[in-house]
């Protein structure tokens, strides 16, 4: 059921609300929230986004429209006897100036997400690398949320006590508040192994079997059990999850949210038990809902006919302010609320404090992480491998070591596309939030250096047996179809964000390029109807050559563009891939270790390396940038 739109193509009024240089949405046909007797709205891998995206037309609004739509939806909820929860599945940190500029990171961000009333809420991998940010999350968010933080296999060590304690309780057992709906929860992280030493991740397997678990599991009086964690939906983790609750609860119904591979997604598990996962940044806000439930505290029946039984029903929510006035039945004088306004009005502030629009240069054009192909001339891979690092380390090598160098990256580091259009202080962060800094091993034999990336890419013989099946160092978007453990042969490829051909329906009428979900449900999935993107997938790690020029013509081949082959080479790469570096190293027979690497270009990281590039090749001072 689509609705009909008036207003064709059409920029959807002047700014409403959001953050003051958003673009404003584009009209587009949609599909309504299909409303129910317990509905929820989900967020997942936030990274910081709370501003909203400022140069994309579909996903405009911010935290404070969020706060405002979430009033609505709850006084709809309270008005018709239904309910509405909030579920927030962890990764709201790291990604965005708005968390990464600040010092200490997340000055202001703590207090921002604090201002949506979430129900249920936990920890993701991000949360967890750094000790700083997992204490922040004991110290602030697990306090501010109280009750709602959920930690069914993270412990932390207190920073008061040094005593191991869990993050946050295990579950918890509530009653909806109009429905009066008994709802068992519980808030997971997948089986996550690179936290820093402060924090402790269990298991999902062992946890399961832990006799907390397996007596909460046991409850008769519940009518829903709901499982949310910053877990792949088509993982072993809830798989396992899965198994362990329906063989003690064969009839009572368990949603799932999850995050982790930034996609949109939706699972059939069985007739009575389905998982939603929500997208990424802000981009998506997912919708669920559930009718005929049954309801042993029940204060009002839903609806009031009540015939037919158990109903699932899953939207993505294309957060601009079109598509949330729309689902509110608001317009832009009705929509934002006080609280909505102040909690962007802070946004705002803390933006500018943070000087994020502060201008570094102006992109000639977009670059992208999977719209298109590596090796294409608009691949942000391409352009590092061919430009910015060659350019950036070549001043430093020169000075520092003077050698020939092959630098590795991860494809991993890079998060985000670049539009065309100014590129900010913030811009920064988007592409690149990481803090890793380069290392390098010096003399290695040529013969062996322009082997690792080719290992690394799964490219050789025996790679597998030494690097692990499931050696993953490429975006979170592509993991998702190596992880699907219940149905490995379809992928579940969404599409990135917008940008690309419109499709011309006939009368004037247009979809603008966005996402085309495809999952266990069907394709009518996204609340606004778009064109299609393509997404491709792009190798693990990517190299450079500094000081000499080579080429691979496909990922297994290096072809010398000089006439000669250098002897030897320093090999150069981000921190977070050496133990894999070396292992490659070691397979090639270059007994290499940790005493054989230093810092390269110490106190520079991917971020400083593309913020000095753009400076010296992208700067227009002065000039306009459109
Ligand atoms: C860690 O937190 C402390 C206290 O908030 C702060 O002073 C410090 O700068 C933080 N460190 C980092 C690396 O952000
Ligand atoms: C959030 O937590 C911080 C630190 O414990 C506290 O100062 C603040 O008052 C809390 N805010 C709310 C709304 O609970
Ligand atoms: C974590 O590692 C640091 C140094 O790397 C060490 O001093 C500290 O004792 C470790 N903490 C725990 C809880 O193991
Ligand atoms: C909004 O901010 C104003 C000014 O700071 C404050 O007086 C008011 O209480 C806030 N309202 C809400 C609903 O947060
Ligand atoms: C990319 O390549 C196409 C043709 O191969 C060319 O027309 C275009 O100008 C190139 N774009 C850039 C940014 O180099
Ligand atoms: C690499 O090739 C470029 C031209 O494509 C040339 O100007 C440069 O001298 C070469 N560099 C080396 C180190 O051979
Ligand atoms: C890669 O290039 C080499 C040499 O140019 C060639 O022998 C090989 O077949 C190519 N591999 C693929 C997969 O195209
Ligand atoms: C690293 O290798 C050197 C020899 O190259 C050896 O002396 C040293 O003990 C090794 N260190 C570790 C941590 O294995």
């Amino acid at each position: 059921m689509v609705e009909r739109f008036l207003v064709l193509s059409a920029l959807f009024g002047a700014s409403l609300c959001s953050q003051p240089s958003a673009l404003p949405p584009i009209a587009a046909p949609l599909r309504n929230l299909p409303w129910g007797q317990l509905n929820f709205l989900h967020t997942t891998d936030i990274h910081g986004w709370l501003g909203g995206h400022l140069q994309e037309h579909a996903y405009g609004a911010d935290w404070g429209d969020y706060v405002s739509f979430a009033k609505h939806l709850h006084d709809k909820a309270d008005a018709e006897g239904s309910d509405l929860l909030l579920v927030d599945t962890g990764d709201r940190i790291e990604g965005n100036g708005l968390y990464d500029a600040s010092d200490p990171k997340g000055e202001y961000t703590f207090d921002i997400v604090k201002e949506q009333n979430i129900d249920l809420i936990c920890s993701g991998n991000h949360e967890l690398y750094k000790k700083n940010s997992s204490e922040g999350e004991y110290k602030q968010t697990v306090p501010n949320f109280s009750g709602n933080y959920l930690a069914s296999n993270l412990d932390i060590y207190s920073p008061e006590t040094g005593e191991l304690v869990p993050l946050a309780p295990r579950y918890k057992k509530f009653k909806t508040k109009n429905q009066g709906i008994r709802i068992l929860a519980f808030g997971f992280i997948f089986d996550f192994k690179d936290n820093a030493n402060n924090t402790v991740v269990r298991t999902v397997e062992d946890t399961v079997k832990a006799e907390w678990f397996q007596d909460a599991i046991r409850d008769r009086d519940i009518d829903l059990v709901v499982v949310f964690g910053h877990v792949a939906i088509r993982s072993k983790e809830f798989s396992l999850i899965y198994k362990t609750i329906r063989s003690v609860q064969w009839d009572t119904p368990i949603q799932f949210f999850g995050g982790h591979t930034h996609i949109r997604d939706y699972k059939v598990y069985d007739g009575k038990s389905v998982a939603l996962e929500s997208g990424r940044y802000m981009e998506t806000i997912g919708f669920m809902s559930i009718s005929g439930l049954s309801s042993g505290g029940s204060k009002i029946r839903y609806p009031v006919s009540q015939t037919a039984g158990l109903s699932f029903s899953r939207r993505y929510i294309d957060n601009n302010l079109f598509s949330l006035h729309h689902h509110s039945g608001k317009d832009s004088d009705s929509f934002p609320t006080e609280h909505g306004r102040n909690v962007s009005r802070r946004i705002h502030a803390a933006r500018k404090s943070l000087k994020l629009d502060m201008r570094h240069g102006c992109a000639p054009h977009g670059l992208w992480v999977n719209r298109v192909p590596y090796r294409h001339n608009l691949s942000i891979f391409t352009w590092l491998e061919n430009h910015v690092l060659p350019d950036q380390l070549r001043q430093s090598s020169a000075t520092e070591n003077s050698e020939k160098a092959i630098v590795i990256m991860n494809t991993g580091a890079v998060r985000f596309d670049i539009f065309q259009g100014p590129f900010t202080k913030d811009t920064t962060y988007l592409v690149s939030p990481f803090t890793s800094g380069l290392r390098f091993v010096r003399n290695v034999p040529f013969e062996a250096a322009k082997q690792v990336m080719k290992l690394l890419n799964h490219e050789g013989p025996i790679l597998d047996s030494i690097m692990g099946q499931n050696l993953v160092l490429a975006p979170p978007e592509q993991v998702a179809g190596r992880t699907d453990f219940d149905a490995p042969a379809e992928k579940h490829w969404l599409s990135a964000s917008v940008l690309g051909p419109q499709i011309h329906l006939g009368d004037g009428q247009s979809l603008t390029p966005g996402y085309t979900t495809k999952d266990d449900a069907g394709d009518d999935g996204d609340d606004t109807l778009h064109a299609p993107i393509s997404f491709y997938n792009v190798p693990n790690c990517i190299q450079a050559a500094v000081g000499f020029n080579m080429s691979h013509g496909n990922l297994s081949e290096v072809i010398m563009l000089d006439a000669e082959e250098p002897e030897s080479v320093s090999l150069v790469y981000i921190d977070f891939i050496e133990s894999w570096v070396l292992l490659a190293l070691q397979y090639l027979g270059q007994k290499y270790n940790d005493s054989d690497t230093a810092p390269y270009m110490e106190g520079s990281t991917l971020t400083t390396i593309i913020t000095d590039w753009v400076k010296e090749n992208w700067n227009v001072r002065g000039e306009s940038c459109p």
